[in-house]
């Protein structure tokens, strides 16, 4: 008989009913140190109170009012994010998989508007993840995810990353715009190395065609700048936002460039919740803390301590591991014991991680892990890894 929740997960068989910090804590009392984050969405881990504070307060005055409404919250938000990124104007979604939606959208109403309504073709890269959507399965283009799904969305044109040529030889009159995470979260952690974006960025201007930047997850100072393309000095006309901007309440983003946006007029997109009350009271709680450059800071300094360590661990359990690879607190372990007894081991011995593509572990701990909580989850890690060579 099927469940009364539809059976699309392979669940753990943990059941958490509190959080603090970078720490969960199991039904049974367990506490686990949290190296998740939900998918890299707790970005200031459980509860921290500011994001309480912003919730609880607005909770007691507002919770929705709809986007036929003007919305303080969403508009000392979306002032937030144009003041500290590239951006001239922002639209709020629900998740990272509808900012993917509006992304596609937007640049396909670009050319549209522009007189040019055959460049509909986006240009994305193997491996790469978008969501779950019927655009974000077929910008990702893999079998795992769209098989049985069809007719797939068409215009998209999949390539293998790595070879510049191949890419802009596979540049035609129809294409819209370029689509790449800046580092790949669930094909494996995989970062673009910046003179690679910076390549693509030459590329889209010299076609004159869009890039757009999927940060959904190495986004709000996940890599240890606010947005990872920073790093690369470049930047995109589109980019799509979510998990850890609402540290926890779901929320999600398109920002845009006032060129890139000149499509998007009145009655061409909306959605109910996006941008509502609650979560961009918590999202501007949370862009306060990690666009702080102290804060921005640490998490560099706590990134270099985490990879050293890595690579110690790794280095004393060459049967489990391969290599470490990532950007900031970001990072991959390669493994060559299976991915899935190394997370199921980490479990065992109270540490959560995060499996993805590529037989990798994924560690995306909240941002403001300290020290001896990184020492703890070398430790934790060491056990597991004893566990999965014995
Ligand atoms: C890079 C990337 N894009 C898009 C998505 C989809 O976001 P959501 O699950 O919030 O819909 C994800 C989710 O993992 C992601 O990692």
């Amino acid at each position: 008989m099927i469940t009364s929740v539809l059976p699309t997960y392979n669940r753990a068989p943990l059941t958490f009913v509190k959080g603090e910090g970078a720490w969960l804590i199991e039904a049974d009392g367990r506490r686990f140190l949290d190296l998740g984050a939900g998918i890299a969405v707790n970005a200031l881990g459980h509860a921290h109170p500011a994001l309480t504070a912003a919730l609880t307060e607005q909770a007691g005055a507002l919770w929705h009012t709809s986007n036929l409404y003007h919305i303080p919250q969403q508009q000392a938000l979306a002032d937030k994010l144009v003041d500290a990124t590239f951006a001239d104007t922002v639209f709020f979604t629900n998740s990272g998989t509808e900012a993917c939606e509006l992304a596609v959208k937007m640049a396909r109403k670009y050319w549209y508007d522009k007189a040019h309504p055959e460049k509909v073709d986006i240009i994305t890269f193997s491996g790469s993840f978008h969501g779950r959507s019927s655009a974000g399965i077929a910008a990702a283009g893999s079998e795992k995810m769209t098989k049985g799904f069809g007719p797939l969305l068409p215009g998209f044109t999949h390539l293998t990353f790595g070879d510049h040529d191949a890419i802009a030889s596979a540049i035609t009159d129809e294409t819209a715009a370029i689509l790449i995470e800046p580092v790949q979260g669930e094909g494996g952690i995989i970062p673009v190395p910046d003179q690679c974006l910076k390549g693509l960025r030459d590329l889209c201007d010299e076609k004159g065609i869009l890039l757009i930047l999927d940060e959904v997850q190495c986004g709000v100072g996940r890599t240890g700048k606010l947005f990872a393309h920073e790093w690369a000095g470049i930047e995109p006309d589109i980019m799509m936002v979510a998990k850890g901007i609402g540290g926890g309440f779901p929320l999600g983003a398109v920002l845009a460039t006032e060129e890139a946006a000149s499509g998007m007029t009145a009655g061409t997109h909306g959605s109910t919740y996006g941008g509502n009350p609650l979560g961009c009271a918590v999202a501007c709680a949370v862009l306060d803390i990690v666009s702080d450059p102290a804060f921005l800071d640490d998490v560099n300094r706590k990134a270099g301590l985490l990879r050293q360590k890595l690579e110690g661990l790794i280095a004393a359990h060459p049967d489990v591991f391969e290599k470490v690879r990532g950007s900031g607190l970001m990072m991959g372990i390669k493994c060559k014991a299976a991915c899935g007894d190394v997370v199921s081991a980490g479990y065992a011995h109270n540490v959560i991680t995060v499996p993805a593509a590529d037989n990798t572990i994924r560690l995306l701990p909240p941002l403001n892990i300290t020290d001896e909580e990184i020492g703890e989850a070398i430790t934790r890690l060491d056990a597991a890894a004893q566990a999965v060579a014995a």
